[in-house]
């Protein structure tokens, strides 16, 4: 008898997937293009429903037709690689996923060419890291419906639940699952930088410890803040290395890493013409980050203000309020530019829908997520997060707090660019005016490039 369902590619996500998928009674196959990845699964996984291959002939034909693989290779040319591969030895009606972080453009290509020759093809996100792949991730399927439908029980089952629900749902047509996977990515680094920078300010104002960040961080997972990435930064507070006693994380240098999805979110946001400046300054400052050398040297050289401001253990709460406040204003960014994909590409994503699988597995997982599920079922053609009640009213309720926190890192010369970008986006998106009339003048003057007049009707051009 042969296989339910086959995965290739046993790095950490595609061997804990395999794990996950065998724990939920499915028959598995597994695949590596090096054979010792494979008989270390095999070790791993004695006892359970899972056979290693060791050659992709003997991996397709060990899984009952149609056949069900899912791809957990790295995103690029080896998800081609894996494709091509393949298509001489599966058949039509067949189904091949995708799990890796794909690029959207990749997966809508991928899935014409797929489809064109009468195989199923799912780009599929899925969140959780490494923990999440084995016990539970949030996954975002995009394809065919038809396609969805057939691995639908096994994406539902090792999938996190929250309520009994799943965290997954069939998201739309081909691209929409990797691009809403991209933007989970980009409010993720959104929402590290935001809490990166509610370190640095209470660091450096109020001079907190270790100790006194992981009290602070664990009382704020109590409450609105709620979330894994405060929980584990609570977490990461308590870690002392074993060989100086220090705390860990102030042995860590200070050079971020990525690994690209957090740009493509950036510039696809600008292709679309939606601001996401919180996402996209939070990509910036890990570029900042790892000009190292650069800002060791500028250091000695470029003055900041001379004295700081100190204050006391309660301005954590301001800090508390700024941070809750810009991360409302940079999840309606990124739930702003899906709407807009949605629309360009005709996806119809169902914001709420998105919101609802986003609340458990995945790493922007947050009670908060609740407010934004029900702001979408109450309205689903909701045009901005803020304008939404509970949003609208916190965000109302913080600002002074919110601005008083931007203005003591600005007089402290403490770097807080992606609390300062969420407060600029509030107040040019509650701006019914904005300074664009200069512009226009500037445009029309050096380029004839005309401009429209609040008085009258039509396009103007003046020789200035
Ligand atoms: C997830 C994560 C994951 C991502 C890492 C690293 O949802 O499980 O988003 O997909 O690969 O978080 O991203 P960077 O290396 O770009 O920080």
């Amino acid at each position: 008898i042969k296989q339910q369902v086959g995965v290739i590619g046993l790095a950490v996500m595609g061997k804990n997937l395999a794990l996950n998928i065998a724990d939920h009674g499915y028959s598995v196959s597994v695949y590596n293009r090096s054979a010792q990845k494979t008989d270390e699964l095999l070790k791993e996984a004695q006892g359970k429903n899972l056979i290693g291959t060791y050659s992709l002939e003997e991996f397709v034909e060990s899984l009952e037709t149609p056949r069900k693989i899912i791809m957990m290779v790295k995103a690029g040319d080896a998800v081609d690689a894996t494709i091509k591969n393949l298509l001489p030895l599966i058949s039509k009606g067949d189904i091949l996923m995708d799990g890796g972080n794909s690029y959207y453009k990749d997966t809508i290509r991928r899935s014409r060419e797929l489809e064109e020759k009468g195989y199923h093809f799912l780009g599929t996100g899925i969140s959780g890291g490494e923990e999440g792949a084995r016990r539970g991730p949030a996954i975002m399927p995009g394809g065919e419906e038809e396609a969805y439908r057939m691995l639908e029980p096994v994406l539902t089952d090792i999938s996190a639940k929250v309520d009994n629900e799943p965290c997954c749902t069939y998201i739309g047509k081909n691209g929409a699952g990797h691009f809403v996977k991209m933007v989970h990515n980009g409010i993720e680094y959104a929402d590290m930088q935001l809490i990166c920078e509610a370190y640095l300010i209470m660091k450096k104002v109020i001079g907190l410890t270790p100790p006194e960040f992981h009290e602070v961080f664990k009382e704020w997972n109590k409450g609105e803040l709620n979330s894994y990435l405060i929980d584990i930064t609570a977490d990461i507070f308590t870690k002392q290395d074993p060989n100086t006693g220090q705390y860990l994380v102030d042995l860590i240098l200070d050079v971020a890493g990525q690994k690209g999805t957090g740009k493509w979110t950036g510039q696809i946001s600008l292709d679309l013409g939606v601001p996401t400046p919180t996402i996209t300054t939070a990509v910036y400052e890990r570029y900042l980050s790892s000009m190292k050398e650069e800002r060791v040297n500028a250091s000695k050289v470029l003055k900041g203000p001379e004295n700081l401001d100190k204050k006391s253990k309660d301005f954590t709460e301001a800090v508390r309020r700024a941070l809750y406040a810009s991360k409302i204003c940079s999840y309606a960014q990124g739930f702003g530019l899906m709407r807009e994909a949605s629309e360009q590409f005709g996806w119809d994503l169902k914001l709420g829908d998105i919101a609802k699988i986003f609340r458990g597995g995945c790493i922007i997982r947050a009670q908060f997520l609740n407010h934004i599920m029900s702001a979408y079922d109450k309205n689903h053609k909701l045009v901005n997060l803020l304008l939404e009640d509970y949003f609208k009213d916190i965000v109302g309720q913080y600002q002074m707090e919110w601005r008083e926190v931007v203005k003591q890192a600005i007089s402290a010369g403490i770097p807080t660019p992606a609390f300062s970008s969420a407060l600029a986006y509030y107040d040019s998106y509650r701006s019914k005016e904005l300074p664009m009339n200069l512009l226009q003048a500037q445009r029309d003057y050096f380029g004839a490039h005309t401009y429209q007049r609040i008085d009258m009707d039509g396009i103007y051009h003046t020789k200035w």
